[in-house]
């Protein structure tokens, strides 16, 4: 039973060190900081340090043994920046370390309504002397580029000499693993020292990434007690700040530690900015920011929060979650969401299809100005697109990459990589999404119009009609990632049929409503009728593939044909298999890693009746393994859809704490923000029955048995509607906007 689902407590330090270092990340979509002790651990001890900001990369050429045509020529892995963590503390000669002396209490939490991080202790040293130490720390919603450290220490029994030494440190690399490929394999040290300096009571790093050539500087001040003297050394690449004083039994020190990050990539002179950003903020206390916090968050969970009545764990898992999410988003253009958010270098920061698929739904339906920097963040990306479209050989339109920061295809491994053309309808699913959840017309004329456009055009290339008419797409990968390079993938096919059919209408709707505006990006796109009547008719006959004796929807042309897997004789040990099979291993065998056809089924509710949708899932369910985190929270909602109930409840189970439970054993490298996204898909498109379909919002609910109720707000067409389900009532409440229409099972429900 979890007492207070509002926060995450720690308090054995030594079990699972690297694992909290993630759970205890501070990020605010610019700055991630992970969870790392200020004061260091024994280099026995298996830790990850970790400060990165958002989109900040190196660069290197990719080493292929063979390089093909087309192949990406360099990576894009996110940097582990100048490390402002440390602080160190020492009583007379003795230095303070949680893994020597006595730990008599210790208690680390993390508030999801402050967003700071507090940690206590009570420390004797070796020597018997006494000291409860407080750390706050917290990287602040409301100006991106600061951090900062507050210290408290109290004398218990100890009289005598306090050192504090506070550090700058540009000496950092990245992690690496040779082993697993979700990890990054990119060289380890990509910053560069190129200056340090200092200036009144500040200390400034700026480094360089070797390759990209990206500037970062790190800016630290400090608020000390006045009877505490300061000394600074300058060393090669870091400085040193030392404050000295007396403590006395009964005593108290306060000390501040201020960490301002700025970069080129946002910033115009990172060091000039640096120096403006710490002088107007190294003069406030902590609890003039920790207030200011607690603000931005009480308006986030107010627009956001899901309360689970009956459920401790949940309540508390689903908590983290959506804090997770807001800490990882980018808001800016060159910025979105990667795999891991800033709390580690697993997937080395990349972007994938993650972001629409799975964690845009979010924020559509919370905080839909944040939705729409991440659609802007593709649509700043159109040009590399293109690029890498003409690069790949198609003659128009664009072409996503399958992993990227900056825009450019980073992903060595082609069958799992570039074959996922998929991204490019989903990105083009996102859009459409957007659109009807806002019916915001300008940003679909701007911007959207051309996007869809230019996707649908690269996906009626790569496609063609075959003798019976029927269009086909051959030689992608769905999102299965344990079935490669197939033709008429049905997720691929479903997705781009609504691509082809929604870009049409669209533009039609567009046409009506919005004529001159219409024009321009006409006539900027040179957009025929004969290319919209070419979308029509592929998405009017595109192949889904369908079994007729079967009665399921085959994962592609070829997938009933193989072997089903040996599941009764794979060992447990065996899994997660792509760390344990050769890939043609398992493209060989009926084996899943994830939804597939079961994800186009939810993304796309009515295009199959109910009938064959659950023998599609009985199928699937049998051979799918659920090694990718991205797979549970599909099943939760699709166990839901089919009317299997208690099966959504345990696939939930797995999605809404995968991250605080390790439940992949890989967290320690990040959390798993996918997974995250898709938790709260599962309530609200699962438990909920929410779907979205041609602009009308309608719900199916059905609460699991143990919980008492269900209560969460979305934001719909500029209103706000509360959604209140319990056992014996299902109530929906117009909070703010104009009345609306939704609908319940099939019933009409016109909100006042
Ligand atoms: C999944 C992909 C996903 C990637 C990043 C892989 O394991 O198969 O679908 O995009 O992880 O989360």
């Amino acid at each position: 039973m979890i007492s207070d689902t509002w926060k995450i407590v720690d308090k054995d330090f030594k079990k699972d060190l690297k694992l909290k270092e993630t759970l205890f990340a501070l990020a605010n979509g610019y700055l991630g900081v992970r969870g790392n002790f200020e004061e260091g651990v024994p280099s026995n001890i298996t830790s990850t340090k970790g400060t990165y900001i958002n989109a900040f990369f190196e660069s290197e050429e990719i080493q292929y043994g063979e390089k093909l045509f087309g192949f990406p020529d360099r990576s894009q892995s996110i940097v582990n920046l100048i490390d402002a963590q440390a602080i160190l503390i020492q009583i007379d000669d003795e230095n303070y370390s949680l893994f020597e002396g006595e730990v008599l209490d210790y208690n680390r939490e993390l508030d999801l309504r402050k967003g700071v991080i507090s940690r206590t202790i009570h420390w004797k040293s070796p020597k018997g002397s006494e000291i409860k130490i407080s750390w706050k720390r917290m990287v602040a919603l409301t100006i991106k580029e600061l951090f900062i450290i507050d210290l408290s220490i109290e004398s218990i029994n100890f009289s005598g000499k306090v050192v504090l030494r506070s550090f700058v440190d540009g000496d950092v690399s990245n992690m690496v693993s040779e082993d697993d490929p979700r990890v990054g394999t990119s060289s380890a040290k990509s910053l560069k020292v190129t200056d340090i300096f200092q200036k009144g009571i500040s200390s400034f790093v700026c480094a360089q990434t070797v390759n990209t050539k990206f500037t970062v500087v790190c800016g630290i001040s400090h608020l000390f007690p006045e009877s505490f003297t300061e000394k600074v050394d300058c060393y090669k690449e870091s400085i040193t700040h030392t404050y000295t004083g007396d403590i006395k039994p009964g005593g108290k020190i306060s000390f501040t530690k201020f960490a301002v990050y700025t970069d080129s990539r946002r910033h115009e002179s990172p060091a000039k900015s640096n120096e403006e950003i710490l002088t107007t903020s190294a003069n406030k206390i902590f609890e003039f920011y920790a207030k200011a916090q607690e603000e931005y968050l009480k308006d986030f969970w107010e627009k956001s929060d899901v309360l689970i009545q009956g459920d401790s764990a949940l309540q508390q898992g689903i908590r983290f979650n959506m804090y997770h999410l807001l800490q990882s988003i980018g808001k800016d253009k060159v910025s979105n969401i990667s795999a891991k958010g800033l709390t580690g270098e697993g997937y080395e920061g990349h972007y994938f299809w993650d972001t629409e698929i799975y964690i845009f739904p979010f924020f559509l339906f919370t905080n839909p100005d944040l939705a729409k920097n991440l659609l802007e963040y593709r649509y700043s990306i159109l040009e590399s697109a293109r690029k890498r479209a003409k690069e790949m050989g198609h003659t128009k339109g664009v072409l996503y990459p399958w992993r990227t920061i900056a825009g450019d295809e980073c992903s060595p491994f082609f069958p799992a990589g570039t074959a996922q053309y998929h991204i490019n309808a989903d990105i083009a699913y996102s859009i459409t999404q957007y659109f009807e959840a806002t019916e915001d017309e300008d940003f679909l004329l701007e911007k959207g119009m051309e996007m869809l456009i230019e996707i649908a055009r690269l996906m009626f290339e790569i496609g063609h009609f075959r003798r019976d008419g029927k269009f086909c797409i051959d030689a992608v990968t769905g999102p299965d990632e344990y079935t490669c390079i197939v033709n008429n993938n049905y997720y691929t096919n479903a997705l781009t049929k609504n691509l082809f059919l929604k870009a049409a209408r669209f533009h039609e709707l567009l046409g009506k409503s919005n004529p001159e505006q219409q024009k321009i990006y006409t006539e900027k796109l040179s957009l025929q009728n004969s290319e919209l009547q070419d979308f029509i008719k592929a998405g009017d006959n595109i192949l889904l593939p369908f079994d007729k004796e079967m009665q399921i929807h085959p994962q592609d042309d070829s997938f009933l044909n193989k072997k089903v897997w040996d599941f009764e004789n794979t060992p447990k040990e065996n899994y997660p298999l792509l760390l344990n099979y050769h890939p043609l291993t398992l493209y060989r065998h009926q084996v899943c890693k994830q939804a597939d056809t079961l994800l186009a089924h939810f993304l796309l509710d009515q295009e199959e009746e109910l009938d064959l949708v659950i023998n599609d899932f009985n199928y699937y369910e049998k051979i799918t393994t659920h090694d990718s985190s991205l797979s549970t929270c599909i099943y939760s909602i699709m166990s839901n859809r089919v009317g299997q109930y208690a099966k959504a409840y345990d696939y939930f189970m797995n999605t809404a704490r995968l991250d605080i439970d390790n439940l992949h054993h890989n967290s320690g490298d990040g959390i798993h923000t996918a997974c995250m996204g898709g938790s709260w898909m599962s309530i609200v498109f699962g438990f909920a029955g929410m779907r979205l379909t041609n602009g009308v919002l309608s719900f199916k609910p059905h609460l699991p048995e143990k919980w008492e109720s269900l209560v969460f707000s979305i934001q719909f067409k500029g209103r706000k509607i509360q959604c209140h389900l319990s056992k014996d009532e299902t109530n929906f409440k117009l909070i703010e906007g104009d009345p609306i229409e939704i609908a319940l099972f099939s019933d009409k429900l016109l909100l006042k």
